[in-house]
């Protein structure tokens, strides 16, 4: 069996609890990714702020990582989608090359407006690692038992890609 872990970027918390079902269905770990200046705010100014990093393509300097990759060989994607793709943080490590020829399983949290995200993601995990599969979960809090089961299904799924 694959050596699996979560990589996960989460502004308010429920990409974050996405990866939390993954951690304990696999038993694996989850590492959080911040940017070194994250908003501070979260009032309606983040849309703006979150908004003009998207489409001007920002890639925010990461706080250190401290893993070794090379240990894992499936690591598993977590995002919420901000202005219909991956946020900037997400852009960071897949453009600048942290990874590298790994089975990229990419799952990300929406309120509706991510038709193009999973295509969108695939592009970019491409450029240096091999995309597996992806899963859209609505955020919606009635969901959340039916997400769980989704995503500990799905995250299995992945270890036999
Ligand atoms: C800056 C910003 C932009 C967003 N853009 C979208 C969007 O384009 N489509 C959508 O469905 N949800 C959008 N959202 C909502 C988030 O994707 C959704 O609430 C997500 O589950 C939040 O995950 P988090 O709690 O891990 O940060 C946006 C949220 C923010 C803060």
């Amino acid at each position: 069996m694959s050596k699996a872990l979560v990589l996960c970027y989460s502004f308010e918390g429920f990409t974050l609890q996405m990866a939390n079902f993954i951690k304990e269905a696999l038993q694996i770990e989850v590492i959080e990714i911040k940017p070194l200046n994250e908003l501070k705010t979260k009032g309606f100014y983040k849309y703006i702020w979150g908004g003009r990093q998207v489409v001007l393509k920002k890639k925010p300097e990461l706080s250190p990582l401290d893993v070794d990759f090379d240990l894992y060989d499936t690591i598993f994607i977590g995002s919420p989608i901000w202005a219909g793709t991956y946020a900037p943080p997400i852009r960071t490590l897949l453009e600048d090359g942290m990874l590298k020829g790994k089975k990229i399983a990419y799952f990300y949290t929406h309120e509706g407006g991510a038709s193009k995200a999973a295509s969108r993601a695939k592009q970019t995990i491409e450029i240096h690692n091999k995309f597996i599969g992806s899963l859209s979960i609505l955020n919606k809090v009635a969901l959340l038992d039916q997400n769980k089961d989704e995503i500990i299904a799905w995250s299995k799924s992945m270890l036999e890609v």
